[in-house]
């Protein structure tokens, strides 16, 4: 049985995702098409902790590596689930590779670079961006400032010219909160449809 108040964190946190990176996906001009697809898979990315153990998922505490690689298994649990329910194949390929990092630390797969799809580095960088903005169940939310510190310390992992676009132009002009991040989310639809 899900705890309603940490599926609740759960279902924000996809829906700002779902916002911030359309966000960028506008500021780095991607067509339409583009800029839907990294919505929609942005929503969807972390679909996968639904079938994670969430006393692990929800620990206050370091984790095991065996509890990390457990929580790892999202990204190819979440792909699976998503694709026997009939999401399209793109989208999938978008979602598998949320955790791939630009220098090839990430996984599942160790992608490198251009490698990893454009739409997947940027929810990359919105989902970095988030998990340091918001609570999390071992530590409290940083501001912008600190999530961006961090951010840079680790810039290696990020697109760098994408990550660029993010600091200097999106996170200028975007409202970004809990309360506010819906009816943005719908002014941005509406400018770019
Ligand atoms: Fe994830």
């Amino acid at each position: 049985m899900f705890n309603l108040n940490e599926l609740n964190e759960l279902t924000h946190h996809l829906s700002r995702l779902q916002y911030l990176s359309e966000a960028i996906a506008v500021d780095i001009g991607l067509k339409h098409d583009e800029i839907m697809k990294v919505g929609i898979a942005a929503f969807f990315h972390d679909f996968g902790k639904l079938l994670i153990d969430q006393n692990i998922l929800n620990a206050k505490r370091k984790l095991t590596l065996d509890e990390f690689e457990h929580i790892k298994q999202h990204v190819t649990k979440g792909s699976t689930l998503l694709s026997s329910i009939g999401l399209n194949a793109e989208l999938i390929d978008i979602i598998s590779q949320h955790h791939e990092d630009y220098d090839g630390s990430g996984y599942p797969l160790g992608l490198k670079g251009e490698n990893i799809d454009i739409k997947a580095r940027i929810i990359r960088i919105a989902d970095f961006y988030d998990s340091l903005r918001y609570k999390r169940p071992y530590r409290d939310k940083l501001s912008e400032k600190q999530a961006l510190e961090i951010m840079r310390s680790e810039k290696h992992k990020l697109d760098p010219y994408i990550f660029e676009i993010f600091v200097n132009c999106t996170l200028k002009k975007i409202n970004y909160s809990n309360q506010y991040h819906l009816i943005e989310s719908k002014k941005l639809i509406e400018s770019y449809v």
